[in-house]
């Protein structure tokens, strides 16, 4: 049956990154004879321009009768001074809440190609390979009350409420153990248990949901420990398990052991194996429009959807493949670039890729 890909460009360089993704999905497509159809729709900033909001009906319906979901990046400069109820953010969050996407997948891993543009030592990062499970649709990001308020002294107080229930807990967790199944069988459960009543819950769960997994060691750690522990020792990491904002901001110091953030590709899953497929980055506006910006992390991401919506693996293999080609040919854009590599654009780095494609 034809799978339906809704395709999201978004805004700043979402738009250059997804038009190369979708090249080489049309290019899959021809050569393996897949059938899925594409259609597009608006989200975020360029929502609110057309729409006046961020996530419009027909984007969500559009979405809700789709197999996956291909999303370049939301937000920038432009729609900053909204109300955070109504800016281009505010859609990203929408989409993933109305779908349940919770289950989100970040894989940090280097391409030994790469091992010259990531900021820490060669001997440190060879051969990572962690993933990075993040609770996407609770915790602070969703919890309430929150709001701004003003007290009786005429000072104004902001707030939101970091909360999760067991439930939740217990779903991601079982998304953790089962991906660590599947590599190396160890989940670091990160937290903040020594201070957060929220997570001291989420450790008891965790702890509960692991002895359905004998084959699979957890650990816990702090987060604090854990954002010093991804840079001096990374590939201690198999699985790293945490709620939705700790996942965020450990998934983006993750990503720059890769060498840049342009290099992470995400799944963000609900429990019928719909799923969500971006960068972990954003619209980058200080080099939207100039046409640099990397679109491998949205090409991976196209992989990834391919492997996960799609029961597509042999496709997901390919791009995969095609990618570390393009690599091995020595092309850079300026955000991996290493002397002696040569510098390419957004556009021919996505042409690249599409030709290795064709040659594989
Ligand atoms: P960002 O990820 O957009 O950019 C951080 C830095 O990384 C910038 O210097 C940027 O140039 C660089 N960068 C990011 N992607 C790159 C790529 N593919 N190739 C080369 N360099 C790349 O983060 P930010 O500047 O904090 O946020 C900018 C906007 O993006 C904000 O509005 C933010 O809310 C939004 N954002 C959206 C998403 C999303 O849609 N999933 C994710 C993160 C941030
Ligand atoms: C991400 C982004 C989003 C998040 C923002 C844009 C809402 O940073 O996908 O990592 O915090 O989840
Ligand atoms: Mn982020």
């Amino acid at each position: 049956m034809t799978k339906k890909i809704l395709i999201l460009p978004g805004d700043g360089i979402g738009p250059e990154i997804v038009s190369e993704a979708v090249a080489v999905l049309e290019e899959i497509k021809d050569k393996l004879g897949l059938a899925f159809e594409l259609d597009e729709a608006l989200l975020g900033g360029s929502a609110i321009d057309a729409t006046g909001v961020p996530l419009p009906d027909e984007t969500l319906e559009k979405a809700k009768s789709s197999d996956a979901i291909l999303l370049g990046a939301v937000g920038g400069p432009k729609w900053d001074e909204l109300d955070t109820a109504i800016r281009p953010e505010k859609g990203l969050l929408g989409i993933r809440s109305q779908l349940d996407l919770f289950g989100n997948l970040r894989p940090a891993i280097l391409y030994p190609q790469l091992a010259d543009a990531s900021s820490l030592k060669p001997e440190i990062v060879a051969g990572l390979d962690i993933l990075i499970v993040r609770e996407l649709t609770g915790g602070i990001y969703f919890g309430q009350p929150r709001g701004v308020r003003t007290l009786e002294n005429g000072e104004r107080e902001g707030y939101n409420t970091y909360v999760y229930s067991e439930s939740e807990i217990r779903r991601i967790a079982k998304v953790a153990f089962e991906s660590a199944q599947k590599r190396g069988k160890k989940v670091c459960s990160v937290d903040k248990a020594n201070v957060l009543e929220v997570t001291v819950l989420w450790r008891e769960i965790l702890d509960e949901v692991a002895k359905d997994y004998p084959d699979v060691e957890l650990s816990h750690m702090y987060v604090d420990n854990a954002a010093m522990q991804l840079v001096r020792a990374p590939k201690q990491f198999d699985v790293m398990v945490t709620g939705n904002m700790f996942g965020d901001i450990l998934s983006d110091a993750a990503a720059m052991l890769t060498g840049s953030i342009g290099m992470l590709p995400s799944a963000s899953l609900n429990e019928s194996g719909q799923g969500m497929y971006e960068p972990c980055h954003g619209s980058a506006p200080d080099i939207a429009g100039q046409g640099i910006a990397n679109p491998l992390a949205t090409i991976l991401s196209a992989a990834m959807m391919l492997r996960y919506s799609l029961a597509e693996v042999e496709a997901a293999d390919l791009i995969e493949k095609a990618v570390s080609n393009v690599l091995d040919q020595g092309l850079r854009t300026a955000d991996i670039y290493s002397d002696g590599m040569q510098k390419v654009s957004t556009r021919e780095m996505g042409e690249a890729v599409v030709a290795a494609l064709r040659a594989l």
